[in-house]
């Protein structure tokens, strides 16, 4: 056997779909990509969008509904913002912190997430919502699936900066099998489609510093939580709602 035979293909490390694709392009699922690095042309005109979004809306450590208070900071942008509070999760027109909406999306964050999306196979990606996560070295994100978006069609886009992560990404269970997938500043993971509901979330963040950002991860969350005009025409028409 010649020594070429003896590649990952040939090893059966990587499936077909895998070797498809470009290098910086990690297939995690049917329909989930990790896009490595694709945010790193896009960062030095969104991080002072950030500050101005952070400025208005400053990130604060929301309580579940279990009573527990999260380790991680929350902030949000766009027409919805994702909050917890004890009586539950849900969208919020307005920061409850301040009685005011949300700031608005900056454009720049909106074709990041339009772009990713496309990149990974998801075209029409309008997100309404970015929730901005702040994590401090030992903060984490326990498994969960994004289910409070009113209906499941859109991906998730999902940015990490910073310090590195390790992503867990699950199955459509609970119980099922994590995979241990490493996220760097500048990565997009993008899941949509089949593996739209798939648990996932974040080990505790190891010490570091990052060049950019110092002592944090922020990961922003961009989704299509309210639905578009065009399918808020429909349902009102049919008169229900998709998941009734
Ligand atoms: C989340 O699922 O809300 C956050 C994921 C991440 O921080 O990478
Ligand atoms: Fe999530």
């Amino acid at each position: 056997m010649h020594c070429d035979d003896l590649g990952p293909a040939s090893l059966g490390l990587f499936s077909e779909e895998d070797l498809q694709q470009p290098a910086h392009i990690q297939v995690l699922g049917p329909q989930s990509r990790v896009l490595r690095g694709f945010a790193l042309p896009w960062v030095e005109h969104l991080l002072p969008q950030l500050e101005r979004v952070l400025e208005q809306a400053p990130f604060r450590h929301m309580v579940t509904p279990g009573g527990f208070s999260m380790s991680v900071g929350l902030s949000s942008c766009g027409q919805l913002g994702w909050t917890t509070d004890p009586s539950g999760y849900r969208y919020s027109p307005v920061d409850p912190q301040s009685s005011r909406p949300w700031p608005a999306m900056p454009e720049v964050f909106r074709q990041l997430a339009q772009a990713a999306a496309d990149a990974a196979g998801f075209t029409g990606f309008s997100p309404d919502s970015c929730l901005i996560n702040c994590y401090r070295p030992g903060a984490k994100m326990s498994l969960h699936q994004d289910k409070n978006e009113r209906d499941y069609r859109a991906p998730i886009v999902s940015l990490s900066l910073g310090l590195p992560a390790i992503f867990l990404f699950g199955g459509q269970q609970r119980s099922d099998k994590s995979q241990r997938v490493p996220l760097l500043h500048g990565d997009v993971v993008v899941w949509g489609g089949v593996d739209r509901l798939r648990f996932h979330g974040v080990m505790p963040i190891k010490e570091g510093t990052h060049a950019l950002l110092g002592q944090q991860r922020i990961n922003l969350t961009f989704r299509q939580a309210g639905a578009g005009q065009e399918f808020e025409r429909k349902t009102r028409s049919a008169g229900q709602r998709p998941n009734d």
